[in-house]
């Protein structure tokens, strides 16, 4: 028996093959481009992510007996906008969770429309990258377009409609849309009404484990899967990434070094902090979870591996470890602005404490810290708010260097647990179908059972963080002195 995980991320869709046991038997990957095409702008084709999705399942079970195979689960994005026309064509490119287009759309909900009734019906505020300001963005600058929307979808959603036919939703994903009543688990009606939208355009609600349909019978055969394969609801990549690491139920915590660069601290119980810094949304178990999210992460390593035309290896190879906590340089990760802590689309990448004798290894190291301080501001909220947090999931990209892990375990005072793959979102979007097939009574047992002890646990070091405490202070100053210039940007 196989259950198949995809998670479909911002650079690729990586596939995931489980067996019965929880075993990892193959993990494939298709990348995509993703388009910029003007400053703070993010759009990608979701056709593209059919195109990934459909060749990654053909290769992923190329190798088993297919009949075997037995449900699909899948992890996404969040936050991105698919809107489908009446025939179920795609409108335009789907606008992403790292897209700052609608500064003036989240200034308005937040200062007019007022975040005490968008928490009160959503449980969050607005954010730049959630899908209620991109509707309202299409519905100024794309009249025609906006119209002529029938299906509002999340990336996740669209690949389960071409799969299936079922328009759905999960209750994780859904809850970074803004038109989401997270306490309640269920569309807000008001929130619809407010930016001027049906409920008939919303995909029908499920948990995450939920079966919504089967195969097409021509998807099905173009795959070569059982026609009665089960396609589960699927859930949020950082949910999906929770289940896959253990952080399931109350009080558990999980890191992810992605394209973003999420904290995710789970919970059994709906909890809305007053100053709403950390997103209060669904979990993939059914309780629920708070989120902060840094929207650049191994994405910025990538930027400047590609600036310096180095492998991203070989430019952390430069790096003398003696020089950890040490670094007087200091790199903002504000490349797509920010969302956790500062809710600033406007805000940008800056290097700053650059000397004569500063070396590209200094930079280096300062974006990897830099990224990891961003981290730490999510985390400061948590602990403020009176949460305990002293260990934590690891996954992403990010979580494959070694070097990474332990600035991030002395920077963000962590004992952070690597799981046997990075792939959290896939595992645990696999573990969602698994759940879905009757394999397991609920996502927590399933959890429990599949995600077994880590691969290795990277330890905070006595000297070392305090070292970085210091660091962190220096990095905390440096936004409030800038922002101004952000905006005059
Ligand atoms: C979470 C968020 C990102 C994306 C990345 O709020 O926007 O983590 O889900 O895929």
């Amino acid at each position: 028996m196989y259950f198949i995980g995809v998670d479909l991320g911002t650079s690729a869709t990586k596939l995931l093959l489980m067996d019965e046991t929880g075993g990892i038997r193959k993990i494939v990957s298709r990348s995509y481009p993703l388009s910029m095409p003007r400053p703070g702008w993010s759009e990608q084709d979701p056709a593209e992510w059919v195109r990934a999705a459909f060749e990654g399942i053909r290769e992923l079970t190329g190798e088993i007996e297919r009949s075997e195979v037995r449900g699909v689960g899948i992890a996404g994005q969040m936050h991105g906008l698919v809107a489908l026309d009446g025939g179920g064509r795609v409108l335009r490119p789907a606008i992403l969770w790292n897209d700052g287009r609608t500064e003036e759309e989240t200034h308005w909900l937040n200062e007019e429309i007022g975040e005490g009734f968008l928490a009160e019906h959503t449980g969050n505020i607005a954010f730049a990258g959630f899908t209620a300001p991109k509707l309202l963005w299409m519905k100024i600058h794309e009249p025609e377009l906006f119209r002529q929307i029938e299906k509002i979808m999340l990336p996740k959603d669209y690949l389960v409609y071409r799969l299936t036919g079922v328009h759905a939703a999960d209750c994780s994903d859904a809850s970074g849309t803004l038109l989401f009543d997270v306490a309640k688990r269920r569309w807000s009606g008001e929130m619809l009404e407010l930016c001027s939208l049906r409920p008939g355009q919303m995909g029908e609600v499920f948990e995450s484990s939920a079966p919504v349909g089967r195969l097409l019978p021509e998807v099905a055969s173009e795959l070569g899967l059982p026609g009665d394969t089960l396609v589960v609801a699927g859930a949020g990549d950082n949910a999906a990434a929770a289940v896959g690491t253990g952080t399931v139920g109350r009080g558990r915590c999980n890191v992810s070094v992605g394209t973003s660069g999420t904290l995710f601290l789970s919970d059994d119980r709906y909890v809305s902090p007053a100053n709403h810094a950390l997103h209060a949304f669904c979990h993939a178990d059914g309780g629920w979870h708070l989120l902060g999210c840094e929207l650049s992460a191994a994405s910025c390593l990538s930027w400047w591996g590609s600036l310096c035309g180095e492998e991203l290896s070989a430019l952390q190879a430069e790096i003398d470890p003696e020089k950890l906590g040490k670094n007087r340089v200091f790199f903002l990760p504000y490349l797509m602005g920010e969302r956790t802590p500062h809710n600033d689309a406007l805000a940008a990448g800056v290097f700053s404490g650059m000397r004569m004798d500063s070396s590209r290894a200094d930079l280096t190291q300062a974006v990897l810290e830099g990224v990891a301080f961003g981290l730490r501001d999510g985390l400061e909220i948590a602990r403020a708010a009176g949460m305990t947090v002293t260990a934590s999931g690891l996954t992403g990209g990010g979580a494959k260097s070694p070097l990474w892990r332990r600035i991030l375990a002395n920077v963000l005072h962590l004992e952070l647990a690597l799981p046997e793959t990075e792939q959290g979102p896939g595992l645990g979007a696999a573990i969602l179908a698994a759940v879905g097939c009757g394999r397991f009574p609920d996502v927590s047992s399933a959890a429990a059972e599949l995600t077994g002890a880590p691969a290795e646990i990277t330890r905070p070091e006595a000297g070392l963080t305090d070292l970085y405490d210091g660091r962190y202070r220096a990095f905390r100053a440096l936004y409030p002195a800038l922002k101004d210039s952000f905006a005059l940007l």
